[in-house]
């Protein structure tokens, strides 16, 4: 059977980051305070410091925009926030408010102080968004009552609550929603350590025995994401089942990975494949992103918010303001030769074109393209 590219699309694979069924058992290992909430240190330290002062003042917390890629633990953070403020927390996403009256219905039930959590917020649609701005404001509703030269608008006082936003795509919003959060915070993608402490913690409560070695290379090839390394985690423990002794350790994380096409760097074959096509069809880049997704199959915001983080923070791609780039480390981990102008190829016009683009960043103290830092 040959195996086409369209049959490793990101809900299959095993290393995307998006939520999917087999991740049900995440919910029982979803961290419920700070002090099971690994890494992400200077938003929780933040945090920690606005909820403090918020209840000493006995006022709702701030609202709080939590930005990132997927499976970085923002609706995690966001239940340890309402548990640490003590409040109820009311779960829902962008897409499933359809109608003004439906937002209207959450906020009128909310209790003072309560923490409203709205999950993929880039998907509200524009007449929910509307209502929404005074809501966050001023805490008031406005409503309109009757119809043509009758009609009238009457404003309803709600309880002061925090508004929690989640999106992986902060680009998105419209400035008036992103300006009214006063709490903004980037989500990072986990350096290794922080994951081990994760898979430590989640082994523990599964009950999985795994020892050292394992875990560091389990931690080193989750992509930077709890959520990956839990699924990585999972997979392990049924090699170790059936062909091992039980017990998680080098041997069988080896013949997992390689058996579900995962590298040393933890790419598998659809980042590979990018890659492959950078270097092969485009010569290295510069490329754009459009064209890129074209000649991969791939959906371009899928390659932004999910594969491009993960090779950046590798740093085997960059961005350029002419377009995506193969690095010196990126032809080389394909075991390509670096063709000689590779470094020049990342200059192209003034500065780094990363810092321009994710326009947010100067929000939580300018650490321009975080995600792709080497650790
Ligand atoms: N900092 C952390 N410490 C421990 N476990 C974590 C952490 N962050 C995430 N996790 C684990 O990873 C899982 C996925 O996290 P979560 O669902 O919060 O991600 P998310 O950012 O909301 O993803 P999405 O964008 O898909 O909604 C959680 O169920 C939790 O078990
Ligand atoms: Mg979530």
């Amino acid at each position: 059977m040959s195996v086409d590219f369209e049959d490793f699309r990101e809900d299959e694979r095993i290393l995307g980051m998006e939520r999917r069924k087999e991740d049900a058992e995440e919910a029982g290992l979803r961290p419920t305070r700070w002090a099971e909430y690994f890494g992400q240190e200077r938003a929780k330290e933040n945090l920690r410091v606005f909820i403090e002062a918020a209840a000493q003042r006995k006022e709702a917390l701030d609202h709080v925009l939590l930005y990132g890629p997927p499976g970085l633990g923002k609706t995690t953070m966001a239940g340890i926030i309402a548990a640490e403020l003590g409040v109820s927390i009311r779960i829902t996403s962008g897409p499933a408010i359809e109608k003004p009256g439906d937002l209207a219905a959450i906020l009128t039930n909310l209790a003072e102080r309560d923490v409203l959590f709205i999950d993929e917020i880039h998907r509200l649609n524009r007449a929910v968004e509307e209502i929404l701005y005074p809501a966050m404001e001023d805490f008031a509703l406005d409503i309109i009552i009757g119809k043509g030269p009758s009609a009238r608008s009457i404003r309803l006082d709600l309880p002061k609550f925090t508004l929690i936003g989640a999106t992986t795509r902060a680009g998105l919003l419209t400035s008036p929603l992103r300006d009214r959060f006063g709490i903004v915070n980037r989500l990072e993608l986990y350096s290794p350590e922080d994951l081990r402490r994760i898979l430590v913690r989640d082994a523990a409560i599964l009950r999985i025995g795994i020892d050292d070695e394992a875990l560091s290379r389990i931690s080193a090839r989750s992509r930077g994401t709890p959520r990956i390394a839990i699924r990585l985690l999972k997979r392990m423990r049924d090699f170790a089942q059936v062909r091992g002794s039980g017990t998680i350790d080098e041997a069988v994380v080896r013949v997992g990975l390689a058996a579900l096409d995962i590298d040393d760097k933890g790419l598998d074959r659809v980042d590979r494949r990018l890659l492959e096509g950078m270097a092969t069809t485009f010569g290295g880049g510069p490329v754009g992103l459009d064209t890129l997704a074209a000649v991969t199959g791939e959906d371009p915001v899928t390659i932004e918010d999910v594969y491009e983080p993960y090779l950046m923070q590798l740093g085997f791609l960059a961005k350029t303001p002419r377009g995506r780039v193969l690095t010196r480390v990126g032809w080389e981990h394909l075991g390509l030769p670096v063709p000689e102008d590779a470094d020049r190829r990342l200059k192209g016009g003034n500065g780094d074109a990363r810092q321009v683009r994710l326009d947010l960043d100067g929000r939580t103290e300018g650490t321009g393209g975080a995600a792709g830092e080497a650790r």
